[in-house]
């Protein structure tokens, strides 16, 4: 009763912790850099992030999560045990209550690892583990508890999450370990089509920048970098936007897949409703230049992007924790 209550979002690119002693979340970049000759960390979080692909060669990245599952717990356990020592304070009568986000599809091997994980960062036995795409949608203030269906897909780095909630239980849901940075893969694989390798940096810039699912306007980019596979010199190029939006539609035309199929398994009378109300997409990834446009014209329902998607899953969290919010307990999955 008199714990304090943090809320930890652990995604595949981005770690996010709340508690009700702070306004803003803190966002950390998942991922670390090692030196495997003594297993040192020598970046960690935003500050590895800005070496990231110009780091010496002999150390070693580590992205603690993988496709939206623990793989690197003592890691991951370094990268946010400062962050979480803040949270808590320094009166430690009593253990704190994570909430923790998880993906709708968890192993009992990946409920252990992020179970051990909360017990070295000193959780209390109150912590419960909530799917990321009903605190999503309880971040976007959807109303998940009516018996009308809420149709939302949450899409982030490493998964694309589905489901269809009503009466505050997921309905139908499905994921796919696919998001983001397949996106940024697709890039890549792109540019070396034409001989030029790019970093993944590069390649998520780009992609946020230019590209688009789809028409975007068809102007030239120039003055980016890349190396020149045959020549291994680094070299300037150019390229039409829309070969960016080109190279994507093989993963959005696999995302739009799988919601499709998500949809078609709804009762009748809950696919009426979703044709009616629409789909809300969340997620960094949602943030792609039309890609409403491009899912409705797949999907044949509308669909929306409400704002700040980078935050929906932490705002969730947010709100339990003020709210002391008693959820449905079939969501919970402790
Ligand atoms: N404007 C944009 N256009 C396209 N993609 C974007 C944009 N902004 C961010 N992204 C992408 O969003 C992804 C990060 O989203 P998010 O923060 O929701 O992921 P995550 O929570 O770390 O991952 P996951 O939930 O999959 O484990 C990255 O792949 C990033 O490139
Ligand atoms: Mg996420």
């Amino acid at each position: 009763m008199f714990s304090k209550k943090i809320g930890l979002d652990l995604g595949t690119s981005f770690v996010r912790l709340i508690s009700s002693e702070v306004k803003d979340p803190i966002v950390e970049r998942n991922i670390l850099i090692v030196n495997p000759a003594n297993d040192e960390i020598a970046f960690k979080g935003n500050e590895a992030y800005r070496v990231y692909g110009k780091e010496n060669p002999e150390l070693k990245v580590i992205k603690p999560i993988k496709n939206g599952i623990l793989q690197e717990n003592i890691y991951q356990k370094d990268l946010i045990e400062g962050h979480v020592s803040t949270l808590a304070g320094k009166n430690r009568l009593f253990k704190p209550d994570f909430i923790v986000s998880v993906p709708l599809k968890l192993r009992e091997s990946d409920r252990n690892s992020i179970a051990s994980l909360l017990e070295s960062l000193g959780a209390s036995n109150n912590s419960v583990l909530i799917p990321e795409i009903i605190l999503s949608a309880i971040g976007l203030k959807l109303p998940i508890n009516k018996s009308s269906g809420v149709a939302i897909v949450n899409m982030g780095a490493g998964t694309t999450e589905i489901a269809v909630l009503s009466l505050g239980g997921v309905i139908v849901g499905d994921s796919i370990q696919y998001g983001g940075d397949d996106l940024d893969n697709l890039i890549i694989e792109n540019f070396r089509l034409s001989n030029i390798e790019i970093g993944r940096k590069t390649a998520e810039n780009l992609k946020i920048k230019y590209s688009g699912a789809e028409i975007v306007d068809n102007t030239v980019v120039d003055e980016v970098k890349g190396k020149d596979i045959l020549t291994g010199k680094i070299v300037n190029f150019s390229f039409k936007r829309d070969m960016l939006r080109q190279a994507l539609v093989p993963g959005l035309e696999r995302i739009a897949e799988a919601i499709k199929q998500v949809l078609e398994k709804l009762p009748p009378e809950l696919a009426s409703d979703i044709i009616d109300n629409g789909l809300v997409i969340t997620g960094g990834t949602s943030n792609l230049h039309n890609l409403n446009f491009f899912l409705s014209n797949y999907l044949n329902v509308p669909v929306y992007r409400l704002d700040n998607p980078h935050y929906s899953c932490i705002q969730g969290i947010e709100y339990i924790i003020n709210n002391n919010e008693v959820l449905n307990k079939n969501i919970y999955l402790k």
